[in-house]
């Protein structure tokens, strides 16, 4: 595939994060913000596809385009906040997870992201990424967004949050995602 393909956000952190990975294809990243209700759903896939569904047959949007979503599972708390992580985010807070796991030893977690390519006329293809990890004791760092001030993935010492744009780039669930994706458009 060659052209524009547009990202479904508000989101400027997720832009540079996927931008950055496009770059090795002759693809321009756009971003569209449509403010639309997000469908509330068991799993990012249905969040995902019905969100695509939305976009394209209410919305009239025929262009080709990403749409995400992704969510913090965190095992101790039987996947909470999950399909929540959202609206978890925008009230509790990383503040509030951290209170709700206080004196949890088992700390493990996996971040996750569903990325929906909607390509007119061909319909929806779904990429998965994911990536475990473990809920700090506390916030640590200033950098990226969202839950990378209480994420470690596997592997690493630092938060998300302490980590470089690049840093986070080298793996992280949205990359495995995107690289899933840039594999497929590349054989467009
Ligand atoms: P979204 O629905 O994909 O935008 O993400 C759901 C929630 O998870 C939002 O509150 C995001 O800020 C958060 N989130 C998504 N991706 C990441 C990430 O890579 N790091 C930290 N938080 C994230």
């Amino acid at each position: 595939m060659k052209g524009k393909l547009y990202l479904i956000t508000g989101n400027p952190g997720k832009v540079k994060e996927i931008k950055n990975r496009l770059d090795v294809l002759d693809i321009e990243l756009g971003t569209l913000q449509e403010d639309f209700v997000e469908v509330q759903a068991d799993t990012l896939e249905e969040v995902v596809f019905f969100g695509i569904e939305h976009l394209v047959r209410e919305k009239g949007i025929d262009l080709p385009f990403i749409k995400d979503d992704s969510g913090l599972f965190i095992d101790s708390l039987d996947g909470f906040p999950g399909v929540y992580s959202a609206y978890v985010q925008d009230t509790i807070g990383n503040d509030g997870i951290l209170k709700l796991m206080k004196g949890m030893d088992d700390r493990t977690a996996t971040f996750k992201t569903v990325m929906g390519l909607h390509i007119p006329g061909e319909g929806v293809s779904l990429f998965r990424g994911e990536i475990r990890g473990e809920i700090t004791l506390e916030k640590r760092g200033f950098f990226g967004f969202g839950y990378d001030p209480i994420f470690i993935p596997e592997g690493a010492e630092k938060t998300f949050a302490e980590m470089t744009l690049e840093e986070k780039n080298r793996d992280s669930h949205r990359i495995r995602a995107t690289m899933k994706l840039v594999d497929h458009l590349s054989k467009e």
